[in-house]
C-alpha cells in the first residue's frame, strides 16, 4: 500500500483509542442529522419486512464517522459487521471468500471502496444486485460457470471521492449519504461527551475552544481533546481550563481555525512561490513534499469549504480571505 498521513501502526493505534469512544447506537451519535433521520426509516423498514438493509454508500471527508456509522447499522439491525477495504482486496477469489463466510443479514463494511480493481468489482455486481457468485470453474474449452447463493447482506462502501466511484457500482447503492462537516455545536458535544468517557475534568469554554479548532472533524476534536488532557496533567492540576486548552493548542501548532502545520506549509507555499495561484495539484504536492491525492482527500476539502481555496480551471487559487489570515497583502 501507498504511503499515508501516518503510518500504520500509528493509524491502528489512534483507532483503538477511537474504538473506546465511538457511539454504538444511533441515539448516542451525534450530528449528522439528516442521515441519521433517513437510515432511521430504512432500517426500520427492512425490518418491518425482515429484509437486510439496501446497500449504503457513505461519502464524504475523512473522520467524519463513516466507519462509526456502519458499526452503528450493523448494530442497530442486530447483524455482524465484517471490514475489509478497496486495496486490501487483492483478487476476486478474496472478494468471494468474504462474501460467502457472511451469516444472513451481515453488514460487509468496504472502506476505500473507490479503490476497488475492475476484476473485483465485477464479483461485487451480481453479488450485490442478486446475492450470488459467479465461480467459474475449469480453463480453456472445459470453463463452464456456476452460480453460487450467498445469503442476503448489507454492503456498506464508504470512500472520500463518490466521483471516483465507477457508474455501475454506485449505481448499485440503494442508499447514498454524504457526510458533512459538523457544526461547532456539534464538535462542542462531541468533545463533552469523550472528556465524560475519559473521566476527564472539562470547563465548557475549553471544549468550544477544541471544537473551534477542530476543522469540522470529530476525529481531530478526539485527538486534539486526549492531547490537551495531557498538557493538563503534567503542566496544570488536571482540569482542562480555558487557558490550558488555548495553551497545548499553541504548542501543537493548531492555529485560531485549527488549521495545522502541513495547511500552513500548503497556502504559505501557494502564496510565497506562486504568487497565491493559480497552481496545479500536482506541483503543490511537490513542492510541500505531500501525495497529491493526500492533499485532496485530507487537507484540500477543508480550505475549500472555509473558503481558503479556490479551485479554477487553471488550478488552485487562495482566495483573500487567507491572505488577511494570515495578514499579508495580495499581490497586485
Ligand atoms: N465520536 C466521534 N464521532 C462522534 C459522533 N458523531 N457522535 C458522538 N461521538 C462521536
Amino acid at each position: 500500500m501507498e504511503e499515508r498521513v501516518v503510518s500504520a501502526e500509528e493509524q491502528g493505534y489512534e483507532d483503538s483509542l477511537d474504538q473506546q469512544v465511538r457511539p454504538q447506537q444511533i441515539a448516542q451519535y451525534i450530528g449528522q442529522e439528516k442521515v441519521k433521520q433517513n437510515l432511521n426509516v430504512f432500517m426500520e423498514a427492512a425490518k418491518m419486512r425482515e429484509e437486510s438493509l439496501d446497500h449504503v454508500l457513505l461519502y464524504g471527508p475523512p473522520g467524519l464517522g463513516k466507519t462509526t456509522l456502519s458499526a452503528i447499522i450493523a448494530s442497530e439491525m442486530g447483524v455482524n459487521m465484517r471490514t475489509t477495504s478497496g486495496p486490501a482486496i487483492e483478487r476476486p477469489g478474496d472478494l468471494a471468500a468474504i462474501l460467502s463466510g457472511l451469516e444472513p443479514g451481515d453488514v460487509l463494511f468496504i472502506d476505500e471502496i473507490h479503490r476497488l480493481n475492475r476484476m473485483v468489482e465485477e464479483v461485487l455486481y451480481p453479488a450485490m444486485e442478486d446475492f450470488c457468485l459467479d465461480i467459474v470453474i475449469g480453463k480453456g474449452p472445459t470453463a463452464r460457470s456456476v452460480r453460487l447463493d450467498l445469503p442476503p447482506f448489507t454492503l456498506v462502501g464508504a470512500t472520500t471521492r463518490a466521483g471516483m466511484l465507477s457508474a455501475p457500482l454506485r449505481d448499485r447503492f440503494g442508499v447514498m449519504a454524504r457526510l458533512e462537516y459538523y457544526t461547532e455545536s456539534e464538535l462542542t458535544q462531541i468533545v463533552r461527551r469523550t472528556a465524560e468517557i475519559f473521566q476527564a475534568d472539562i470547563d465548557g469554554e475549553a471544549a468550544v475552544e477544541i471544537a473551534r479548532r477542530s476543522r469540522g472533524t470529530p476525529r481531530i476534536a478526539n485527538r486534539l481533546l486526549r492531547r490537551v488532557r495531557d498538557f493538563a496533567q503534567v503542566q496544570g492540576d488536571g482540569t482542562i481550563s480555558l487557558a490550558i486548552a488555548a495553551h497545548s493548542l499553541e504548542q501543537l501548532q493548531v492555529d485560531e481555525l485549527g488549521l495545522d502545520h502541513i495547511d500552513h506549509k500548503l497556502l504559505l507555499g501557494m502564496i510565497e512561490k506562486f504568487r497565491g495561484g493559480p497552481v496545479g495539484l500536482e506541483t503543490i504536492a511537490a513542492t510541500i513534499g505531500e501525495e497529491a491525492e493526500t492533499i485532496e482527500d485530507v487537507y484540500e476539502p477543508y480550505l475549500l469549504q472555509i473558503g481558503f481555496l479556490q479551485r479554477t480551471p487553471r488550478g488552485r487559487i487562495v482566495s483573500p480571505i487567507c491572505y488577511k489570515h494570515f495578514h499579508l497583502e495580495e499581490p497586485k
